[in-house]
């Protein structure tokens, strides 16, 4: 619908800090997940009101003998954290994962490690990145 992507976009406004946000990039990418089998959106809406979002994917692997979910945005609007809402997407995105066989579920996280943590995730790697020059 609409009006979820306006609120999709609203979310992931306030996640963003290394890329300034794009409308017209966003509505190119909401489009292409929702037509795309790999990837999981998950919009939370309480009364009405949508108060948070996740965006996930299936990959496959070798590492992991298949496929692997990884969970790429998650945000809560702030008045509404400490909730539950965060623990309700992650768990939602985990049967995603699981009903379409991956092993796990991970994610990078600068921000969030006690969030993951009370969820039960263990620190396992570290998150190396490297910007590209745009095209
Ligand atoms: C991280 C975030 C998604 C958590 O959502 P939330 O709805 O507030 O989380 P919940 O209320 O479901 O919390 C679940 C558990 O995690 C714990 N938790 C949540 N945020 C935490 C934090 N920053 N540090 C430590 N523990 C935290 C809660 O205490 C709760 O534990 P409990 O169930 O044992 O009491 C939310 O704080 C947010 O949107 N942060 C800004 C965006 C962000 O950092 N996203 C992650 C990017 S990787």
């Amino acid at each position: 619908m609409a009006g979820d992507a306006a609120a999709v976009a609203e979310l992931a406004e306030q996640l963003a800090q290394s890329f300034s946000f794009a409308p017209e990039r966003f509505r190119e990418s909401y489009a292409a997940l929702l037509g795309d089998d790999g990837a999981c959106l998950l919009l939370a809406v309480d009364g009405g009101e949508a108060v948070g979002y996740l965006l996930g994917f299936r990959h496959l692997t070798f590492y992991a003998n298949g496929p692997v979910g990884w969970v790429e945005e998650v945000l809560v609007q702030p008045s509404r954290r400490a909730g539950g809402v965060g623990r309700l997407l992650m768990g939602e995105f985990e049967r995603w994962a699981a009903r379409r066989g991956c092993a796990l579920v991970a994610l990078a996280t600068r921000r969030a490690a006690g969030f993951y943590a009370a969820l039960g995730y263990e620190e396992s790697a570290r998150y190396f990145r490297k910007l590209l020059p745009s095209g």
